[in-house]
C-alpha cells in the first residue's frame, strides 16, 4: 500500500526523517537528483542514525565506522552486519510516498 508522507518542500537538503505507524525505527527520505530513495534511519552495526552521513552515488556512509548502505537495496558493507531495511519511494503531486 502506497502512502503519502511527506510534501516535497519539506525535505530539507533533501533529507527528512519520518516516523511511521507500526515502524519501530525513524526512516530517512533522501532525494539524490530526481530520484526519491527512503531507508530505515539506523545504522544496523551500533545504531548510529544514518541522516547525517555522506551521500555518493546510491550510497549513504554511517558517519561512526564508514559502514556504506545502498540506499535502493538497503545493502551494508563492513563493519555493518546487515542492510538496513529499503523502502519503494516516489513522487507525485508534490508528494513522497512510500510503500509500507
Ligand atoms: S555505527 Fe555505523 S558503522 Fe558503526
Amino acid at each position: 500500500m502506497w502512502i503519502p508522507v511527506i510534501k516535497t518542500q519539506q525535505l530539507e537538503n533533501g533529507r527528512f526523517v519520518v516516523r511511521l505507524e507500526g515502524e519501530k525505527t525513524p526512516v530517512l527520505i533522501l532525494k539524490v537528483g530526481d530520484e526519491v530513495f527512503a531507508i530505515s534511519d539506523i545504522c544496523t552495526h551500533d545504531k548510529n542514525p544514518l541522516s547525517d552521513g555522506p551521500v555518493e552515488g546510491y550510497s549513504i556512509k554511517c558517519t561512526r565506522h564508514g559502514a556504506k548502505f545502498d540506499l535502493r537495496t538497503g545493502k551494508a558493507t563492513l563493519p555493518a552486519p546487515r542492510p538496513v531495511k529499503a523502502y519503494k519511494a516516489k513522487i507525485e503531486d508534490d508528494q513522497i510516498w512510500l510503500e509500507v
